[in-house]
């Protein structure tokens, strides 16, 4: 018999209706905070916005325009569910870079890598099936990884990235325990949140460990161009092409905006991520695919990426040294490239906890438990550096600074606040990924 509202609460009538999945799907208690966040007077070192003020607005809008004028009626046509072919080959010459070789026919084109996400979890994931993931790991991943009753399995990472023998044994343990491991997902390049990179050794090493054990390797990497010193290193997809699912993404080298990015998959899988993303987007934005067609034909592209990287590498300059002279008491990693850095506060204190407080006095920051989906993450927190100017970083350590002292005074009357143990992830604002 079908369901009727009367299954529901008063606030919902059709709580009772939903499925399984759905119940897992919270709204972030953080969300009404950024709200707040977003308010000018406030110092927000917690979004992941790319600086979009350093773009060429004026070229962007005219290679826009022509495309409308001229190609107006196809651009703004439905497309075809893989993605359309010109993005397609442009997209493996941007891969290059990274030293990856691979054919447009095993591209698939996405609104944004977050899509690329969905459909590589909805394509592999039975409820409880593990996915593997650094620790800590990216929100909206997580976030999708739990909409599919994923089991997220946490592998502790170093400033070299992920630890190879912890991935060893994890593997070893989860199968022992008889856990069907579907895949591990990686952000190799300056991770977020943690801010460190996969090193080259290990990469290998991390392929061969996957190889061997017939595990699947998500490699997530929207950062990896944004290398402050240009130097970008080889993606895990340049050494092996069937083991591995390849993510990319305009979002952070051009324009989150324009909701593009990609999947590169071997033929088989590739096949199975067009049909389930036509079965969910019928095809991604045409238009916002041809004009980064035209973008990428007319300006250039990687000299905008040599401008992202000065403005970066200066704000995280501006980060670690306000860092050093403020927060001593503090650590954090060293990002040679890409968002954020990853920091750890004293015992006693708990990030989730202090964050009202911190936007009472007009900084804000994301607390590390978003970061996990196991509850740890209490004494750690993710700082941006990609959106404020340096002065703007400078000030808000210094406020943040002041926010952690008094919190230092609090705990030391008071006591530690809880751990935040048993939060589990949530699902982010948008301005916060
Ligand atoms: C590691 C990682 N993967 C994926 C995404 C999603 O990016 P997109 O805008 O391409 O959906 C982000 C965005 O912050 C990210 O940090």
């Amino acid at each position: 018999m079908a369901n009727r509202p009367g299954d529901g609460t008063r606030l919902d009538p059709w709580y009772g209706s939903y499925a399984e999945r759905t119940h897992g799907l919270k709204v972030s208690e953080t969300r009404a905070l950024f709200a707040v966040a977003n308010r000018p007077e406030v110092v927000s070192l917690a979004g992941g916005m790319p600086f979009l003020d350093a773009l060429p607005m004026d070229l962007i809008a005219k290679v826009t325009a022509d495309l409308i004028a001229t190609e107006g009626a196809v651009a703004l046509q439905y497309g075809g569910g893989q993605g359309h072919p010109r993005l397609r080959a442009q997209i493996t010459e941007v891969m290059e870079q990274e030293s990856i070789q691979a054919h447009p026919d095993d591209v698939v084109v996405t609104t944004g890598s977050q899509q690329a996400i969905d459909l590589v979890t909805r394509i592999f994931i039975d409820p409880g099936d593990v996915i593997l993931a650094e620790s800590p790991s990216y929100v909206g991943a997580l976030s999708a990884f739990k909409s599919y009753q994923a089991w997220v399995e946490h592998i502790p990472m170093d400033a070299d990235g992920l630890i190879p023998e912890a991935l060893r044994q994890t593997i070893k343990r989860l199968r022992k325990a008889g856990k069907r491991i579907k895949f591990l997902y990686t952000i190799p390049c300056f991770h977020n949140p943690a801010g460190v990179s996969l090193s080259l050794e290990r990469r290998a090493e991390v392929l061969d460990i996957c190889r061997s054990a017939g595990v699947l390797v998500v490699e997530d990497n929207p950062y990896g161009m944004l290398a402050f010193d240009g130097s970008v290193l080889p993606a895990i997809r340049s050494m092996d092409q069937d083991g591995i699912i390849y993510l990319g993404s305009f979002s952070k080298t051009l324009a989150p905006g324009y909701r593009t990015g990609w999947a590169l998959a071997p033929h088989a899988v590739r096949e199975k991520l067009v049909l389930a993303s036509e079965a969910a987007i019928l095809c991604p934005s045409h238009v916002a695919q041809l004009s980064i067609a035209a973008y990428l034909e007319n300006c250039d592209w990687l000299g905008q990426i040599n401008v992202y990287r000065q403005i970066y590498r200066e704000r995280c300059d501006a980060m670690t040294t306000s860092l050093a002279e403020h927060m001593a008491e503090c650590s954090w990693t060293n990002p040679r490239g890409g968002f954020y850095t990853w920091v750890t506060v004293p015992e006693g204190i708990n990030t989730k906890a202090m964050l009202p407080r911190a936007t009472t006095e007009l900084v804000a920051y994301v607390s590390g438990v978003a970061f996990f989906a196991d509850g740890q993450g209490s004494r750690q927190m993710r700082l941006s550096f990609c959106y404020p100017t340096p002065e703007r970083i400078r000030e808000g350590v210094r406020r943040l600074s002041g926010v952690l002292a008094r919190e230092t005074e609090l705990v030391a009357l008071f006591g530690p606040q809880g751990d935040g143990a048993g939060e589990a992830v949530r699902n982010p604002a948008p301005d916060i990924t």
